[in-house]
């Protein structure tokens, strides 16, 4: 069955069954993605310099699975050109930070982007990647920094990529707890089972809304992320 998985349409009705398995699991907190403003527009989509560099990064300084997806950088240029941030939050530094750093440098409206590893390591090398490619290496930090220094900034938007998993679900409601109205919240690696049903948990006490981003950010990998925001109060009278 390994031919099935890998065709075209192998792949079509496995996303199709993740898409409905997480609208089940959701329920009532899952909201579709028609209600946000996805129209393709050329400016929003990743050019011709992000994408030999994500080909160059995931080459010579990361590998291809642990990396954002394509998919995943082409919805967050999108979010980026949207919604125009004035801060971002990049937690799990990498390309990632390459990605906003980039937009920052051609942004027309400030931006700053804060960039967080558990990792120094890691870090240290998204701090060179940076260097060589003569954009902003201020503001990367350890996570206990960032998260006990800077944690009544008000972000615009927030990826979600630190670390591995346990971290992950460790760290998930330090990182909601900065979240504000318009914060949009990206979370990475939902097609793991344990980080999934921690973010379910968070549901019902943190008042979210939930986005399944599978359509959009599934990969080959079978990786796909869920977007987050704050709901609206009026919503619990309706
Ligand atoms: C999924 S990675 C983060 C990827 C990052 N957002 C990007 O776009 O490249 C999660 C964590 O793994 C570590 N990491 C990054 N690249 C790695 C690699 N190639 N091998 C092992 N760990 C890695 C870092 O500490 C990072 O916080």
């Amino acid at each position: 069955m390994k031919w099935f998985k890998q065709s075209a349409i192998g792949q079509y009705i496995i996303k199709a069954r993740i898409i409905a398995a997480n609208q089940k699991e959701m329920g009532d907190y899952g909201r579709s993605l028609r209600g946000l403003s996805l129209a393709e527009s050329p400016k929003s989509k990743p050019d011709s310099i992000i994408e030999s560099t994500y080909q160059e990064y995931v080459g010579s300084i990361s590998t291809a699975d642990k990396v954002i997806s394509y998919e995943l950088v082409a919805f967050l240029w999108h979010i980026l050109q949207t919604i125009k941030p004035k801060l971002v939050i990049d937690l799990g530094s990498g390309f990632s930070s390459y990605l906003f750093r980039y937009y920052q440098s051609t942004a027309v409206e400030p931006c700053r982007v804060i960039s967080c590893d558990d990792s120094e390591h890691w870090l240290e090398r998204t701090h060179h990647f940076l260097r060589t490619k003569h954009l902003s290496s201020d503001d990367l930090m350890l996570w206990d920094t960032f998260i006990t220094q800077c944690n009544n900034e008000s972000p615009d938007l927030i990826l979600d990529d630190l670390g591995q998993i346990p971290a992950r679900i460790k760290t998930l409601p330090q990182i909601l707890s900065l979240t504000r109205p318009q914060t949009l919240t990206i979370i990475d690696d939902l097609h793991k089972y344990q980080l999934r049903r921690s973010v379910l948990g968070q549901l019902p006490s943190m008042k979210y809304h939930v986005y399944d981003l599978t359509p959009i950010t599934y990969d080959h990998f079978g990786r796909y992320a869920w977007m987050m925001t704050l709901r609206n109060t009026n919503d619990d009278h309706n």
